[in-house]
């Protein structure tokens, strides 16, 4: 039977990357995501021209509480769980809300993964050895380390916001690895460097879907010929320039679609040997963390005592 690993976010971008990595190493992994077409598409993919389909979507919105309880209680229920791959996460251009009226960043880089840890000790105590894998990020170098509230003070700034709900994350991360490692659940952060935010290239338009700007002229020069005597072969050539330009253009776009999305793919599966190394390197020590060890400078004491008392009493 093949150890149980679960992936957040895992279906698309660097987790998609890692749930893949995992199923090649040997694991029955659960994605998990918000959209059920996409969650199917990517669990369908995982598991396209497998002997054994050992790939599966979980739908939940991680940014709500009821929901991360409702996702661990599944996974509890199936028994025990080698490894947790909390990568959900990210930048948020602008301040949103969650269903539980906190700062939506907040939420997503910290207390989500929280939780969700939290929820599923027992399962992952079940299958000790087993492993966490708790995803991380260098915008933790933006973050102002002021936790005495979920909303940072000051002005919305999505970096530096992250930053310091990822900073929190780390933090927690590091202090419980500890106390976890005693119950055989080595926990690990990985940072997987810089890899393609799906939801960031969703909102940023390609240069490809700009028109072709030749387009206009062949439409003008084939309406002026249209004036003269042979009015309908010109329609029809016109027509026809217009078509092929069109088809010119549609076919560079999809040929641009492609080469920018072999790129991403690429870059997010070099993101996710970050996280594959995290989850699968029997020498890492518990709360090591791959990929920027030097984010350890940023988790102070001070940082440690600060986001213990402000989770705890969030989450009480
Ligand atoms: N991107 C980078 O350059 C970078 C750099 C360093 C660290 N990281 C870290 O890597 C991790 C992944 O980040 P990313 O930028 O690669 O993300 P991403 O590609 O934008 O992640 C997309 C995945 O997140 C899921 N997702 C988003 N919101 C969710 C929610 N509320 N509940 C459940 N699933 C949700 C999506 O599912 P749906 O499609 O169903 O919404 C999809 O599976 C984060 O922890 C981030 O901090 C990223």
């Amino acid at each position: 039977m093949r150890p149980r690993a679960v992936v957040t976010a895992g279906t698309a971008g660097p987790g998609y990357e890692t749930a893949r990595g995992l199923l090649d190493a040997g694991y029955a992994v659960t994605v998990v995501g918000r959209d059920a077409g996409r969650g199917d598409r990517a669990a369908r993919a995982l598991c396209a021209g497998a002997a054994e389909p050992a790939a599966r979507f979980l739908r939940a919105d991680l940014s709500s509480l009821a929901e991360v309880r409702l996702l661990a209680a599944t996974l509890s229920a199936e028994g025990p769980l080698h490894l947790l791959v909390n990568n959900v996460g990210g930048v948020f251009a602008d301040r949103w809300t969650t269903v539980d009226g906190l700062e939506g960043s907040f939420v997503l880089n910290h207390l989500s993964p929280f939780l969700l840890t939290q929820a599923l000790l027992d399962a992952l105590a079940a299958a000790a050895p087993s492993r966490v894998v708790q995803v991380t990020s260098s915008s933790i170098t933006a973050a102002v380390p002021d936790f005495s509230e979920v909303e940072p003070p000051g002005e919305y700034h999505g970096l530096a916001v992250a930053g310091r709900a990822r900073l929190a994350n780390l933090a927690w991360a590091l202090d419980v690895a500890g106390p976890l490692h005693e119950r055989g659940i080595t926990l690990v952060a990985a940072d997987p460097g810089t890899a393609t935010a799906s939801g960031a290239a969703a909102r940023t338009p390609s240069p490809a879907a700009h028109p072709a700007r030749d387009t206009g002229t062949a439409r003008d020069t084939g309406t002026a010929r249209n004036a003269g005597t042979a009015r309908i072969a010109d329609t029809a050539r016109s027509t026809d320039t217009a078509r092929n330009t069109d088809t010119a253009r549609n076919t560079d776009t999809a040929r641009d679609a492609d080469t920018a999305r072999d790129a991403d793919t690429a870059r997010n599966a070099d993101a996710a040997q970050v996280i594959i190394r995290a989850a699968t390197d029997a020498r890492l020590r518990p709360g090591a963390v791959v990929g920027a060890a030097g984010l350890l400078r940023y988790v102070t004491p001070e940082v440690t005592r600060a986001v213990r008392s402000l989770t705890h009493r969030v989450m009480r």
